[in-house]
């Protein structure tokens, strides 16, 4: 039998907390023959509630559940994990700053980033949900130097999700035949779904999606912005925000970062830029990759016309902003 691994995730007292723990002790994330110990991380005023994760996930009896740690303390919540799936932090509310919310999660990432550097089993893979995801993760790097900047990244697979999700309802086809769109950039309202290199499974061999899509218009407006304001659509339906779905594209994301992706199939990740098409290096960025003995590569040499290198480099500026604004709050 294989050994456990330990699985940590930070705000797991939270909506996609509650909604993730059981999927990783399901062995949707790492797979069904893969036993798994969690570590849940919450604050104090969240403890009891968390607590109450706890006895449910006992209670819920899951054959690849080894173990369950809950706590408080960032340490402990850290020591030994092998993968570590970071969704607790600092919600804008109303009538807050930019600034002030960025200052309480580069806090919050800067901590947490030091206990992982020291605690956590070396190659840890790390995972940043809480938003802002691509910067929070950034300020991860900075200070863990010694965890490599191959291990960290940020979730935009919901957004690839999204997307495939968007196409398949369009041409009426299923989700599982649609692949290959690609997430550029930031997890925000500025990120690019492009779907130029998108190709769907049909009786009649591999189709691109743009010759699919009869109104070029519908995949250069309104498809852009449904999957760019498909988080805000959710909270206004739901009063919550998407939790299921960003649990579950937390699990693609790892699952096939570690197992790898299928032969022609690319997904999104928010990954350390090296300056691939051109997109500043220093940032964390989303790109299409590829992943194969539990590394990613971005895919190279995809055409980029001239729309969407606007919208590539918009999106790039605007975490140029938010890399500032971080490293501000840091001085
Ligand atoms: P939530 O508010 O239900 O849960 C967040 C949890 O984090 C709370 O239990 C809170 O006590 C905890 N927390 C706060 N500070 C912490 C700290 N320093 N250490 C450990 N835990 C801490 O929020 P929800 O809905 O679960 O969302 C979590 C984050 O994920 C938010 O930042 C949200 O914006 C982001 N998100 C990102 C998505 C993505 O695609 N990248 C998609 C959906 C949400």
């Amino acid at each position: 039998a294989k050994e456990p691994v330990r699985v940590l995730v930070t705000g797991a007292a939270g909506q996609i907390g509650y909604a993730l723990v059981p999927m990783i002790a399901r062995g949707v994330m790492l797979g069904p023959d893969q036993p798994v110990i969690l570590h849940m991380l919450d604050i104090p005023p969240a403890a009891e509630a968390l607590n109450g994760v706890k006895m449910e996930l006992v209670d819920a009896a899951f054959p690849l559940l080894k173990g369950v740690v809950a706590t408080t303390d960032v340490v402990e919540a850290c020591s030994g994990v092998s993968v570590a799936v970071m969704v607790g932090g600092f919600p804008r509310k109303e009538g807050m700053e930019r600034k002030d919310v960025m200052s309480k999660n580069v806090s919050i990432y800067k901590a947490q980033a030091s206990a992982l550097e020291k605690h956590a089993a070396t190659n840890c893979k790390v995972l940043v949900v809480a938003n802002p995801a691509n910067t929070n993760a950034l300020i991860l790097k900075e200070f863990a130097p010694s965890i490599p900047e191959k291990n960290i990244t940020c979730l935009t697979r919901l957004d690839h999700n999204r997307a495939l999700g968007q196409v398949s309802e369009r041409l009426n086809v299923q989700v599982s035949d649609v692949k290959n769109v690609i997430i550029w950039g930031n997890h925000s309202s500025t990120q690019y779904p492009d779907v130029n290199h998108a190709s769907v499974k049909t009786p009649a061999g591999e189709k691109p999606v743009r010759t699919l899509v009869a109104d070029d218009q519908w995949l250069h407006t309104d498809f852009i912005t449904t999957v760019q304001q498909r988080g805000a659509a959710i909270i206004k339906a739901r009063k919550f925000s998407s939790a299921l779905s960003a649990a579950s594209s937390a699990c693609d994301h790892i699952r096939d970062w570690v197992l790898g992706t299928p032969e022609g199939t690319w997904v999104s990740m928010g990954v350390y830029s090296d300056g691939s098409y051109n997109v500043p290096a220093g940032l964390i960025y989303s790109f299409p990759v590829t992943c194969k003995n539990g590394e990613w590569s971005i895919v190279q040499g995809l055409s980029i016309d001239e729309f969407s290198r606007k919208k590539l480099d918009l999106t790039a500026q605007e975490l140029s902003e938010e890399k500032a604004l971080a490293y501000s709050c840091l001085s």
